[in-house]
């Protein structure tokens, strides 16, 4: 085990893999062949992990396989899996009150959470919070302000996003046909711009040339064709695009956009379900932006794997009449003492613990292109790094395929990582990696990318 100087991460276990059988093993066999029976098809696993615990980016099947982590719950265990002071927290919580419901009833962790959620949103503006379960529902809050103060009823997404599943996120969603077929008539007035992709320019720029054209097709095209101004309530946008691939956006995309924003009167909603609590390097990613969200959505790694969302907003927006909005367990006791030991540790040591791993994986990263034709591009802030595959970088066309095979690659040697977008690699460890699990990580893809070219 190493060790480091580091005094919250050395609470944390830091070891590497170790595999003891062929995957999966037949305890995770049994499992499988249950979940086939009794839970919903719509999920979609793509290798068969069957997790019983889990510690820091450690995670331990039913066989006693151990694996590293670097997807964390599909970014949600910002601390890692089970910290210690998580856990302790919880547990307190736990033995003195597990519910109680915010939305009929006063509790301290709520008020305390709200006014630290409130003071951490960039702008530095007075805010107020309405607690939720998901990002998805996180989403629908925002949506459902955004309608209710400004009397108007359209949205502007973008092509690409991802902001839940629910009827009203899923209407701004535009991932993929298969997480919208079949269940419409979705939500009227919502259109979609698309979204300021580099690497693909979805109007054939390059940076060098490029005038900001995604944001000006808002301007120009959307607002004075089919989404008048004075009907848009919110541009809602990821500031890094998550199920997307990890795009992350030029910088004056986002000052024109804001321009936009003000100028129209529409208000600007910060997707940071996936994007937030520290995983870019700073606690938000609009901060690398300078963005300041009218409405900010927050979910996934706040509680460190209990479920919470939150949609904070302008306390100048927040104004709707009692009845208006709410959810029964949203803000729950335990989930808002996990948010408070999360955050505590985020600011403490973890964010800046993010911007060092992600910067010590970038630079290992950087030359990947170079070094294998199969990748397009790599790219991403902090923790959340994104590398693209394709058939050739000439042609850029995708390579779905080979990500797949890449990722079952590193599953069979003992790394688990999840794709986004068509054709991306995503690297969203817990902040709590350490600089060998990282390095465990690189040489595994490294591998495995060559691997995975040779049988190409
Ligand atoms: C940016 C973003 N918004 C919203 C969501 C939806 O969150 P949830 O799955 O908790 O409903 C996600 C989930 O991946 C997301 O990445």
């Amino acid at each position: 085990m190493t060790k480091t100087a580091n005094p919250a991460l050395e609470a944390i276990r830091q070891d590497l893999p170790h595999l003891i059988g062929p995957l999966p093993g037949p305890r995770a066999q049994e499992v499988i062949a249950r979940d086939h029976r009794s839970v919903s098809p719509s999920y979609t696993r793509g290798y068969p992990l069957v997790a019983k615990r889990g510690e820091g980016a450690i995670v331990e099947d039913v066989d006693g396989n151990r694996f590293l982590d670097f997807n964390a719950g599909i970014a949600v265990v910002a601390t890692g899996h089970c910290h210690p002071r998580v856990v302790e927290a919880i547990r307190e919580q736990a033995g003195n009150l597990i519910h109680m419901s915010g939305t009929d009833f006063y509790y301290e962790a709520l008020v305390d959470l709200a006014e630290k959620l409130g003071a951490l949103t960039p702008g530095g503006l007075e805010r107020r919070v309405s607690f939720c379960n998901s990002g998805a529902e996180a989403v629908e809050g925002a949506m459902k302000l955004a309608r209710y103060s400004t009397g108007r009823s359209g949205f502007i997404a973008f092509l690409g996003a991802f902001h839940g599943r629910t009827l009203g996120a899923l209407s701004l969603t535009a991932r993929k046909a298969v997480q919208r077929r079949g269940f419409g008539p979705l939500l009227p007035g919502v259109v979609h711009a698309p979204y300021p992709n580099c690497y693909r320019c979805p109007f054939g720029q390059t940076p060098a040339n490029c005038a900001v054209e995604c944001a000006k097709f808002i301007e120009d095209t959307l607002l004075k064709t089919i989404a008048p101004a004075e009907e848009v309530a919110a541009i809602v946008i990821e500031p890094v695009q998550g199920e997307g691939g990890y795009i992350v956006p030029p910088q004056k995309f986002f000052d024109e956009l804001a321009r936009i924003a003000e100028r129209h009167g529409i208000l600007l909603v910060c997707d940071e379900v996936q994007s937030g609590m520290g995983r870019t390097g700073k606690m938000w990613a609009s901060e690398h932006f300078n963005l300041t969200p009218d409405i900010m959505t927050v979910a996934k790694g706040i509680a460190s794997g209990l479920p919470l969302g939150a949609t904070v907003a302008r306390a100048d927006l927040m104004r709707w009449t009692p009845g208006a909005h709410a959810s029964t367990f949203g803000g729950n006791p335990v989930a808002c003492a996990a948010a408070l030991v999360t955050i505590e540790l985020l600011e403490r040591e973890l964010i800046d613990n993010a911007a060092r791993m992600g910067a010590h994986l970038m630079a290992r990263m950087r030359d990947w292109p170079a070094r294998f034709p199969v990748v397009g591009e790599v790219r991403g802030l902090g923790l959340m790094l994104g590398i693209e595959l394709v058939r050739d970088q000439q042609s850029k066309t995708r390579a779905p395929e080979l990500r797949d095979r890449v990722v079952n690659l590193a599953f069979e040697r003992g790394l688990l990582v999840l794709g986004a977008g068509d054709n991306t690699l995503r690297l969203s460890p817990a902040l709590v990696i350490t600089r060998d699990q990282c390095d465990f990580a690189l040489d595994t893809l490294e591998e495995c990318l060559a691997l995975a070219m040779r049988e190409d």
